[in-house]
């Protein structure tokens, strides 16, 4: 059983809101009842303004330029020294240069703690939208634009109540998260190391005690064409693909306690050119979320069972393929959870003391009906400060 530490929330960041409240993270609801949210109060909080704010800014990967001047500018205004980090020289010279954001509140660019989440979306945009007294509504009002309003409050309250000081904790924001983790990939490249990264996702306001790891590849089937009425004068692309893919849906992949069982996706099919034609190719795209084991060992399975339907199947394997992400959950007061998407944690190299929190259920979070309470935006707020604290040992 564990002890659990009351989190006494005083320095809320909405002011006509303001009241005080227990937190106990995730073990029971941190905040029962709705906020009272309209469009007139919320103007006057720092973090429900944000938050609006991002969610208003169209940020779709590979669009994410106007989200990252915004940012720019405004930790700017709250006193932050800003960097952009282009993830290419050729981006640098582009109007709308995708860049990700680093910005720190002290004279020190290494802090120890990093606060990071990303700053694209997936399509399509859906405008900001208050539904009813306490539901956001909007394309990123979870993922991810709210860690990064609540990573961004919560270093702004740890700074002013002078629980720590301003060269302990920086924030990073990125690009391309939600299309392959080039953002984050390219941090790489700045030659930092933190001791702990608190990764901000939507965790359900649990902390994540590890991810599935991803495989994603394609099958293209060659057959060869010809006359429908004369099947034994061709080969057909799609029929030897759907034998493919039916050998692959009764595959026996991985499991493990932690992470359940292996799932595949047959996520598109394309294949040949019309009714009266043998078809010539066929291909298809499949996802694989790992449960268990290397991906090279998956990938053996894959091979045998693809090529023991057909030798004129081609298999190729996507790149940043990975297992299942272990990540550290050694805080107390926190419930865990393991999640089955992916996350930027495999693309930053380094020793660093990794955390996956965040306000939201992954479940809503790429859908046309993606909204988060408003008072879970304020728990995650508490969340944040606390992982901050623990990091530095000074909670
Ligand atoms: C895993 O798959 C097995 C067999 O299909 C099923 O019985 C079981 O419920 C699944 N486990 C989970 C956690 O989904
Ligand atoms: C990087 O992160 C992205 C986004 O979550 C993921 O799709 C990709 O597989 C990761 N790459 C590596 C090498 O871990």
């Amino acid at each position: 059983m564990l002890k659990l530490r009351n989190i006494l929330c005083c320095s809320l960041a909405i002011g006509t809101l303001a009241h005080s409240h227990e937190l106990q993270y995730g073990l029971s609801p941190a905040i029962e009842q709705p906020l009272g949210l309209t469009e007139a109060n919320l103007a006057s909080s720092p973090l429900f303004s944000l938050h609006r704010d991002l969610v208003n800014i169209e940020s779709i990967s590979n669009n994410e330029h106007s989200v990252g001047v915004f940012l720019e500018s405004y930790f700017r205004a709250h006193d932050y020294t800003v960097e952009r980090q282009y993830i290419n020289s050729l981006e640098s010279k582009k109007g709308n240069a995708r860049f990700n954001i680093l910005a720190y509140p002290g004279s020190e660019r290494q802090t120890s703690v990093l606060l990071t989440s990303h700053i694209d979306t997936v399509p399509p945009f859906y405008a900001y939208k208050l539904h009813g007294k306490d539901d956001i509504w909007g394309r990123g009002s979870v993922d991810a634009k709210a860690c990064v309003a609540a990573q961004f409050v919560a270093l702004q309250e740890l700074l002013a109540s002078e629980s720590i000081s301003p060269n302990d904790a920086s924030l990073l924001f990125v690009v391309g998260e939600e299309n392959g983790g080039e953002g984050m990939r390219a941090v790489n490249d700045l030659g930092m190391k933190w001791d702990t990264v608190v990764f901000g996702e939507p965790t359900e306001l649990k902390l994540a005690s590890g991810h599935k790891g991803i495989l994603i590849f394609e099958l293209i089937a060659h057959g060869k064409a010809g006359h429908s009425g004369y099947p034994w004068l061709g080969k057909s692309a799609n029929h030897i693909l759907i034998s493919a893919l039916a050998a692959l849906q009764i595959l026996e992949l991985p499991s493990s306690e932690k992470y359940g069982n292996t799932t595949l996706n047959i996520g598109s099919m394309n294949g040949g050119v019309a009714a009266n034609v043998i078809a010539e190719t066929a291909v298809a795209k499949i996802g694989i979320r790992l449960a268990a084991d290397d991906p090279n060992d998956v990938k053996e399975l894959v091979l045998k069972a693809v090529k023991g339907v057909d030798e004129d199947i081609e298999v190729v394997f996507y790149g940043g393929s990975y297992g299942p992400v272990d990540i550290d959950h050694d805080v107390e007061g926190f419930e865990t959870i393991t999640v089955n998407y992916g996350t930027d944690i495999p693309n930053l190299s380094g020793e660093h003391k990794r955390y996956l929190f965040g306000p939201g259920n992954i479940l809503v979070a790429h859908s046309d009906h993606e909204h988060l309470k408003a008072r879970d935006l304020l728990s995650a707020v508490e969340g944040y400060k606390r992982l901050v604290q623990v990091a530095l040992k000074s909670w």
